[in-house]
């Protein structure tokens, strides 16, 4: 049954520019990745937009620490992001910046039609200033004794001890991270927003979303806490936008950064005629938008983010993903256990395809936090993708291969066989829809188990040593190549570089979701190419090693 293709627009959080991507984002971008695959696999018009999130306070120092401006450090910041992203198969219609002339002027304007509405207001506030730096120093760049539990050299904002959470003129003898020296209190004028205004509209918003329970949950306790309204000023020098009519405000790095998904779908309209912007973000259209973040930034997503588009006249998000965080052998990463691996390094060693997998064979739809056990890696990529996946194919194609001249044949031997992976398509892509992949790695590797049960029981090697049963042998070998096709193409999503090549050995220009429903028969086939090897105890060790060297 054709589906009525969907206008979906798809963002993936904004890596900031302050550091390099490592394997707790790739939690994110092959979440999102996988998703909107799937979706464009299934015919659907989807647009895929991700930014550096390159504003704020860390930017402003890096870059003055380094000696160059803000502006070259997220350019080369950028171009790194991008190379780790494109060799883990994360390709996205437009990657840009959120430093941009576009997010500019979405900004300003958002901004101008919240303040005309009243929801904007400025009232003066204390804060930490460091007189030897000459700025306002934000939480984090103030460290000191905790006022509840006494542990030491703990952040402005809140305890690792104790998880106390305080403002920087709570600590007890307090530093300046940037001088050494003891902050003075300072007044400011601040830009707030008035989101305490907000709560309705958040919950009517909320109930359409369809916001996984976990993030409801979540909502909930931060209605019963009380919505305060927020602080979206800072104060110069700072690396961002400045606000119109002054001369040392400026944007918080937090409002203009989800405005940077606009922006960076704004830029990539201005190169495609088959893109509208006002038919993705103004209301009363029949397109879809969603955000995949991280559990760390639902605050910024499912309450600032849709109060201010409301406020400002823009659509809101049809819905917000959020997923959990990664550790590493149970652990929180960590440089000195080697266990803070960075894509790079990772890739210096692995195959894309195994952490592809790996992840996609833990994912679920909740926050619930992810562990990267090293051993249960390479057991769970060896035994599923080679020892179940890969097989199917090298069991059958040699025959094919060797003794049919690359010929399949014209009738399957196991129609009803075929049939059962086929029926699986609706099951599977709905548990792919939902976020659920753990459960579409599940039936997919059941079929896998079944296909190598059948060539078990068949036995083609057997039968290839009598003349008189090659015709046997072909059909055979030709329905596990089929199963072996169906399989690839629901994995299509999740190992990309893995299907185009077994495509490319099935000689097929191109896959669609339905294609597993058709066998292929009659045609020729390329000389098979193993599609993945194991993965070796060694080149777990060495990443290991070298991510603790770095
Ligand atoms: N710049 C903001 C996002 C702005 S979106 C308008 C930001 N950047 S980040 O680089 O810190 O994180 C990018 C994404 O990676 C976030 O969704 C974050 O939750 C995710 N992760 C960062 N570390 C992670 C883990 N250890 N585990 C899982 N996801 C993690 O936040
Ligand atoms: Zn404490």
């Amino acid at each position: 049954m054709p589906v009525k293709p969907r206008k979906i627009l798809v963002s993936n959080a904004l890596p900031y520019a302050n550091g390099s991507i490592h394997m707790g984002h790739l939690v994110e971008y092959l979440q999102g990745n996988i998703w909107i695959r799937f979706q464009k696999l299934r015919g659907h018009q989807c647009t895929y937009i991700c930014a550096s999130d390159v504003h704020g306070t860390p930017v402003m120092l890096k870059a003055r620490e380094l000696g160059i401006s803000p502006e070259e450090l997220t350019e080369q910041v950028s171009a790194e992001f991008l190379r780790d992203f494109s060799d883990f198969g994360i390709e996205f219609d437009n990657y840009y910046t959120t430093h941009s002339p576009e997010n500019e002027a979405l900004v300003g304007e958002m901004f101008e039609t919240l303040r005309a509405n009243g929801d904007i207001y400025t009232k003066t506030i204390e804060q930490a200033y460091d007189e030897k730096e000459g700025m306002f120093l934000p939480d984090r760049f103030v460290r000191g004794t905790c006022p509840r539990c006494g542990t030491d050299d703990q952040y402005g904002d809140a305890c690792e001890n104790c998880g106390a959470t305080y403002t920087p003129a709570d600590l007890i003898d307090p530093i300046s991270v940037l001088s050494g020296s003891t902050p003075i209190k300072r007044d400011s004028e601040h830009y707030f927003f008035r989101l305490s205004q907000y709560e309705q509209r958040l919950r009517d918003w909320m109930q359409s979303a369809a916001l996984e329970k976990s993030v409801l949950a979540k909502l909930e306790e931060w209605f019963e806490t009380g919505l305060q309204d927020w602080d979206i000023s800072r104060d110069a020098p700072y690396f961002g936008f400045r606000i119109p009519g002054t001369d040392d405000k400026y944007f918080y790095v937090w409002l203009d950064a989800p405005v940077g998904y606009a922006a960076s779908f704004r830029n990539l309209c201005d190169r495609r005629d088959d893109l509208d912007f006002d038919e993705y973000w103004r209301p009363g259209h029949d397109t879809e938008l969603y955000h995949f973040i991280g559990k760390d930034i639902m605050y910024f997503h499912t309450l600032f983010w849709p109060a201010v588009l409301q406020g400002a006249g823009f659509r809101t998000p049809t819905s917000v993903f959020a997923h959990g965080f990664l550790t590493v052998n149970g652990q929180k990463m960590s440089k000195s256990r080697g266990t803070f691996i960075n894509a790079r390094t990772y890739l210096d060693h692995l195959h894309p395809a195994h952490l592809r997998y790996y992840y996609a064979a833990k994912l679920g739809p909740t926050i619930e936090d992810l562990d990267l056990n090293l051993d249960d890696f390479a057991a769970r990529v060896n035994s599923d993708l080679v020892g179940k996946l890969v097989n199917i194919a090298s069991r059958c194609a040699g025959f094919i291969n060797k003794r049919f001249d690359g010929q399949l044949a014209t009738e399957l031997h196991a129609p009803e066989l075929h049939a059962t992976f086929a029926d699986s398509a609706d099951e599977i892509a709905e548990h792919y829809e939902r976020r659920e992949y753990s459960k579409a790695m599940r039936v997919i590797m059941a079929l896998a188990d079944e296909a190598n049960r059948y060539i078990d029981e068949q036995k083609p090697w057997v039968m290839a040593k009598d003349e008189a049963q090659l015709g046997a042998v072909q059909a055979v070998c030709t329905q596990g190549i089929n199963l072996f096709r169906s399989l690839m193409i629901y994995l299509t999503p999740v190992i990309p570089g893995v299907a185009d090549d077994a495509r490319a050995f099935l000689q097929e220009q191109h896959w669609h979701w339905d294609d597993a429903k058709t066998p292929l028969l009659g045609a020729t086939i390329s000389q098979f190419k193993p599609l993945l090897t194991r993965v070796e105890p060694e080149q777990i060790s060495n990443m290991v090693k070298q991510s603790k060297q770095s």
